[in-house]
């Protein structure tokens, strides 16, 4: 895994508790003190994993808490160090389409001699049509729960909205994930997906 889901875990450990909090989950996650997570680098799935399970523990978060308070950081992030990303998208529709795409191209960056890439074929996009789509995602990271936040967040920083509905999922023993976004609303424009009821929207919106 290129090291910036992992850095951005450790900035929502710093907000959290501070350097504290940092080197408890880095010790019970079997990291080194002085590990710097960086952009250009890979690191193994497995570190992720504990980070991520050692960071639930001593922070006392739910997992859908914590990847909510990630999702905000993440997109700060990769405005700072990825910013075209961004720019190139005028909705969270563009972005979430490319997505796939965006990470294959990563992947395609942190190849191993043998030529295989844990990031490659993670994700999928399988239909597509107007504000609507269903993304296959495959790991064994099992991180769709994060996958919807991020998609979410998206959204929000767009000023879009979306609904999101998990079809398959690898943790109810499905060979894979498969999740389908729709956007009701682009730029506070309503879809066709938009609800007939307006409290739906303002719910949503919450
Ligand atoms: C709504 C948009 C996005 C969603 C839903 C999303 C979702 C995810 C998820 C779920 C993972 C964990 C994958 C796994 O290892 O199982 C991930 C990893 C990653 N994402 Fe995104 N992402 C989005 C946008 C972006 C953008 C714009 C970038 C731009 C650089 C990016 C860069 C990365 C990188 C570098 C990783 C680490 C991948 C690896 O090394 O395996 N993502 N993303």
């Amino acid at each position: 895994m290129i090291g910036i889901i992992e850095k951005v875990v450790v900035e929502c450990l710093l907000e959290a508790g501070g350097d504290e909090l940092r080197l408890d989950a880095f010790l019970k996650a079997g990291i080194p003190n002085d590990r710097v997570y960086r952009i250009d680098s890979h690191y193994p799935d497995e570190e992720t994993q504990r980070l991520i399970a050692a960071t639930l523990e001593v922070t006392g978060l739910s997992e859908d808490a914590l990847f909510k308070l990630f999702s905000a950081r993440f997109f700060e992030v990769i405005a700072q160090v990825f910013p075209k990303f961004i720019e190139m998208a005028e909705s969270s529709e563009d972005l979430v389409r490319m997505q796939a795409k965006i990470h294959a191209l990563m992947a395609s960056g942190t190849r191993t001699p043998e030529g295989s890439s844990e990031t490659e074929d993670k994700f999928t996009v399988e239909e597509q049509s107007d504000h609507h789509l269903i993304v296959r995602y495959r790991s064994h990271l099992q991180l769709c729960g994060l996958y919807i936040k991020l998609v979410e967040a998206c959204a929000h920083r767009f000023g879009d909205e979306v609904v999101l509905e998990e079809l398959t999922c690898r943790n109810r023993g499905d060979d894979a994930c498969r999740i389908r976004v729709k956007w009701t609303a682009i730029d506070g424009v309503p879809t066709q997906y938009a609800s007939k009821d307006p409290s739906a929207v303002s719910d949503r919106r919450a």
